[in-house]
Order: structure tokens, then sequence, then C-alpha cells
């Protein structure tokens, strides 16, 4: 089994992104075989700014390997390091009909809101596509949101292989354990364009005040209560331990418990959970280079698949002569 997955660099990660993709991808590199690539050919279709993109990128394998995805396990690689997938991107276009693009969401909501699109956009789910194709990947985990873009790869794959042979490997699609969504501080989704993210790096003192902050209920604190609901369980139930997990739910059957409390146990059990992760991230956050070694190191591993797919697919419809 082959897995393969891409992640945007998109800034400071947060629990949503942690519990609910990371932990699972990290999970999933003890397969066979496993890729796992920092997407900023797909992230340059919206930061525009080159200097942000560029620290965006080192700080997102930062990131992975400090929350423990292994280099050594999985190939971790730079998308626009392997300009055979852009070329294979190419081959894929020239098959693609305009309408399968036009009903894929990313670019049908911008069109909706009266926004332009720009071909990148348009094209962003072909590009998605060879990054999948080019390394014969058989699972690609993703979210939901991701899932229409699987579809459009897997029909591609069809299709080229319909009109010039058996190139490429179906894929499917392992959608992220949704149980795994995440409440933010004001017990919406944590997202970060709603403004109510905990970040995994950011300082325990920092962190600490943004908990106390968490919107909670205005039930009388003497009520006994469901912890199931309860947005602040939810957090705790993420970073605790089992055995305080027990006890915490039956703190709130009980009731008369304080939510200041549930919010100090919080705090000092994601504290210590993220406490390693974040000791490793100062570590390779003051060597670079040793990431950047990962990470060349990781594309030569990918190049060297993605060469071999490329070839099959150019031979397969003609461009070698
Ligand atoms: N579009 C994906 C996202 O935004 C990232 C991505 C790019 C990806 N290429 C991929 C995911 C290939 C899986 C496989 O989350």
């Amino acid at each position: 089994m082959r897995v393969l997955s891409g992640i945007q660099p998109t800034g400071r990660p947060h629990w949503g992104n942690y519990f609910g993709a990371i932990r699972q991808y990290i999970d999933l590199q003890n397969e066979d075989e496993s890729y796992y690539f920092i997407a900023n050919l797909h992230a340059l279709t919206t930061v525009r700014d080159p200097a942000l993109l560029s620290a965006y990128t080192l700080d997102a394998a930062i990131d992975l390997v400090a929350l423990g995805l292994d280099p050594q396990r999985a190939t971790l690689f730079v998308q626009s390091d392997v300009p055979e997938v852009s070329e294979l991107c190419w081959l894929l276009l020239t098959g693609t009909p305009m309408g399968l693009l036009e009903r894929c969401h990313a670019y049908k909501d911008k069109k909706a809101k009266g926004l332009t699109a720009d071909a990148g956009l348009f094209s962003y789910p072909v590009l998605m596509a060879a990054d999948i194709l080019a390394y014969d990947a058989d699972i690609v985990p993703v979210g939901d949101d991701q899932l229409q873009h699987i579809e459009v790869c897997r029909d591609l794959a069809g299709s080229f292989n319909h009109q010039f042979g058996q190139v490429f490997v179906m894929p499917k699609a392992k959608i992220l354990d949704a149980s795994a969504k995440v409440p933010g501080t004001d017990g919406e989704k944590m997202s970060k364009s709603y403004n109510n993210t905990l970040e995994i790096f950011e300082d325990p003192k920092a962190q600490r005040k943004k908990i106390m902050r968490i919107t909670t209920d205005s039930r009388p604190m003497e009520e006994p209560k469901e912890p199931e609901g309860d947005h602040l369980f939810q957090l705790y139930s993420l970073v605790a331990l089992d055995e305080e997990r027990e006890a915490m739910a039956a703190v709130y059957r009980r009731g008369g418990f304080g939510y200041g409390e549930v919010k100090k146990a919080l705090a000092d059990a994601a504290e210590r959970f993220f406490a390693d992760a974040r000791a490793r991230r100062q570590v390779l956050a003051a060597e670079p280079d040793r990431i950047r070694e990962i990470l060349a190191d990781g594309a030569v591993r990918a190049r060297k698949k993605a060469g071999q797919v490329l070839a099959r697919a150019k031979k397969a419809c003609g461009l070698t002569y």
C-alpha cells in the first residue's frame, strides 16, 4: 500500500489541523510506503506574498517533523521540488473536460461570489490529480472537503488509462475521521477564518489566557451536566489521559463544579500533551539547514518515483519517438 497526501502551508497549525488531519497522517506513515508533501504550488493560488509563502513552506515541514512525522519512514518533500508533477499535470490537462472543472467547488464558490478566478484555481484539481498519480498512490487520506478532488483524479486516471493503456494506479480516498472535528474557543468548529483557534505551538502562557477566556454556557455551575456535548470537555478529552477524562466526566455528572477549574485542567493537560513536540520544534527551528536536507533528500526519493511514472505516461501517449 502506498499512502500519499499533500498539506497546504498556511501558517501556524492549530488543534483542528492536528487532531483532524496531521495526527492521522502520522499514524499512516508505517504503511509500506508513504509520501507527504507541502503543497506550495497549490498554496500559490492564494498566498501571493513571496516571503510568506517561503516561510510557511519551511515552517510546515518543521511542524510536521516536530509532531512526529519520521522522514526515515515517510518521504517528506516540497511539491515544487518535483517538476515531474507539473509536467504530468499538462498531460492530464489535455484530456480534462472543462465541464468537470466547472463543477468543482473551489472554483464554483469563487465564481458564485462574483469574484474572478484564475486558470490556476480552475485547474487546481488537475494538479492535485497529478500529485496523486505521479506516485502510484493507492490511498489518499484527506478531509471530506477534498473528496470531490479525488473523484476528479479517478475520472482523469480512468480516461487516460482507457485511451492510452494501463498507466495509472486507481487511487482511493481515505476520509479522515470526522469525529475528530475540534471545537474552537467559541464552541463553533475550530477554524482560522473564525478566529477561534488554539495553536499547537503557541506560548503556553498565552494559550492559558486564551483557554481561560473560552466561552461557556450560562447554566449555574451547581447543575449536573452531560459532559459529551460540552466543548470545554471535548477539548479536554483530546489532551487528557484516559483516567483524567473519566474523572472529569464524573465531575460534570455530579455537578457543583466551576468551569474555571475545567479550564485550568485543560491548560495543564494541553501544555503537557504538546510539550515534547514544542521542544523538538525549538531544536529544529534553530537548524533550518537540517530541515532543508530532509526535504532535499525527500525530493530525490520522490523524483525517482515520479520520474518512472511520468516516463510511463509519456511513452503511452506518444511523447517519445
Ligand atoms: N488540496 C489539498 C488541501 O487543500 C492539498 C493537496 C494538494 C493534496 N495535493 C494533494 C491532498 C494531493 C491530497 C493529495 O487540503
